[in-house]
């Protein structure tokens, strides 16, 4: 099968983190931009890439590249692609989503629906039929980039952003999204053989992914709804094939412990409800306690806190005493560890009240977040950490 340019979404300033894992996965980034790494790969790479990554948000397979000037020049061009290539001639449904950035665009649906049009019309021709055509998701996706003149055509292989594990059964207050937590984790210097703490771990996301990678479990293991199930060049056959390939079974136990913590029973119920649902709940020890009180192993490790950020919930004044605590925290009872914080709120990261050795750069959202890292000395230095 012919290779094509991918483009692996994901959240800003999480591109490094999708490289590096991309590598890993035996895959060499062609170039980064900020919220997407370009690889080249076959329609198979799409599935595998679908089933395994943990930091990216969507693949697409690009289909075709050219400049357009106007709405019309995009329908033309479009027009002329040979669609039936990609899209099935019974039963098709498709959907547009678009990144446009061009002047004589007025209203942003306009490029969508000359797109779909230019495929709905090529298709009647060619096969008699035409695709029934929507906002749903979960079936054919279809990507339109137009920035200035330059066009790109990509199928949208993921539909719903691989960010959606099918593991969030229950969400909690403010939930960091899947792909996020696994960038934070990848950021982190957590070596998988050392305890991973996670006071204040809300709904879990954070203990989760570090179960599931440390497990090498694939990131999208339990989903079974994907776009490229419904584009032509899907073999199901071969699918199954890939997805026993990359199937990995949850160990019966890790050689470190991985602790969940927060105040909030609700919390740790909903945390423990998608833990289970995740296959890892045998993996993390949950607790409901004060972040002051939660266990911490006489190790070196990580610990890893989401406090809130006074954006969505909590009080700023209230926050600043909590983060204070927080440096005390690691202060007092973390020496050996290396502490983190990720937060939206520079002004509260100071009150922590420690120096930070890092200042890493993420968007929660639209939010600019900060992931501060403590190097908190004391106690014996595991060499892993150095
Ligand atoms: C922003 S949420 C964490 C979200 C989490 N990362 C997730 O993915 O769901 C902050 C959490 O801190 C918890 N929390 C607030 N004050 C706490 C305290 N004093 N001790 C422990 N947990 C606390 C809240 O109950 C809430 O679940």
């Amino acid at each position: 099968m012919y290779k094509r340019t991918i483009l692996v979404t994901c959240p800003k300033a999480c591109a490094e983190y999708l490289a590096e894992e991309l590598k890993s996965l035996g895959y060499e980034p062609t170039s980064l931009v900020s919220n997407g790494v370009f690889i080249s790969g076959t329609y198979e790479d799409c599935i595998r890439l679908n089933l395994t990554l943990r930091t990216g948000l969507r693949v697409l397979w690009e289909v075709d590249n050219f400049t357009a000037r106007d709405g019309e020049d995009l329908y033309h061009q479009a027009v002329r692609m040979p669609w039936e290539e990609w899209i099935p001639a019974e039963d098709a449904y498709i959907s547009i989503v678009s990144s446009v950035r061009n002047e004589t665009v007025v209203n942003t649906n306009f490029p969508n629906l000359r797109l779909k049009d230019a495929i709905v019309d090529r298709m009647r021709e060619v096969t008699g039929d035409r695709p029934n055509s929507g906002n749903e998701r979960d079936r054919g996706v279809i990507f339109l980039y137009w920035h200035e003149e330059e066009v790109c055509i990509y199928l949208d292989t993921s539909g719903i952003p691989i960010s959606n594990r099918a593991y969030r059964a229950m969400p909690g207050a403010a939930p960091m999204r899947e792909n996020l937590a696994a960038s934070v984790i990848a950021a982190t210097r957590w070596d998988k053989a050392s305890p991973f703490l996670n006071p204040m771990c809300g709904s879990g996301t954070l203990a989760i992914e570090a179960a599931l990678l440390a497990s090498g479990v694939p990131g999208q293991q339990l989903r079974h709804e994907f776009a490229f199930q419904h584009f032509k060049p899907f073999d199901n056959a071969r699918y199954q094939e890939i997805r026993a390939e990359v199937r990995k079974r949850v160990p019966d136990s890790l050689p470190f412990p991985i602790i969940a913590s927060d105040i909030d029973r609700q919390a740790i119920r909903a945390a423990e409800t998608n833990a289970k649902k995740a296959g890892v709940a045998h993996l993390i020890d949950f607790r409901v306690c004060d972040f002051r009180e939660a266990p911490i192993p006489e190790e070196s490790g990580t610990i890893v806190l989401n406090p809130e950020y006074g954006e969505r919930l909590g009080e700023q004044r209230q926050l600043e005493a909590t983060y204070k605590a927080i440096g005390d925290l690691f202060k007092q009872k973390c020496p050996g560890y290396w502490g983190y914080i990720f937060t939206g709120n520079k002004t509260l990261g100071k009150r922590v009240g420690l120096k930070t050795k890092r200042k890493i750069e993420f968007y929660n959202g639209p939010i600019e977040c900060r992931l501060l890292e403590y190097e908190l000395y004391g106690g014996t230095r595991n060499p892993k950490y150095q």
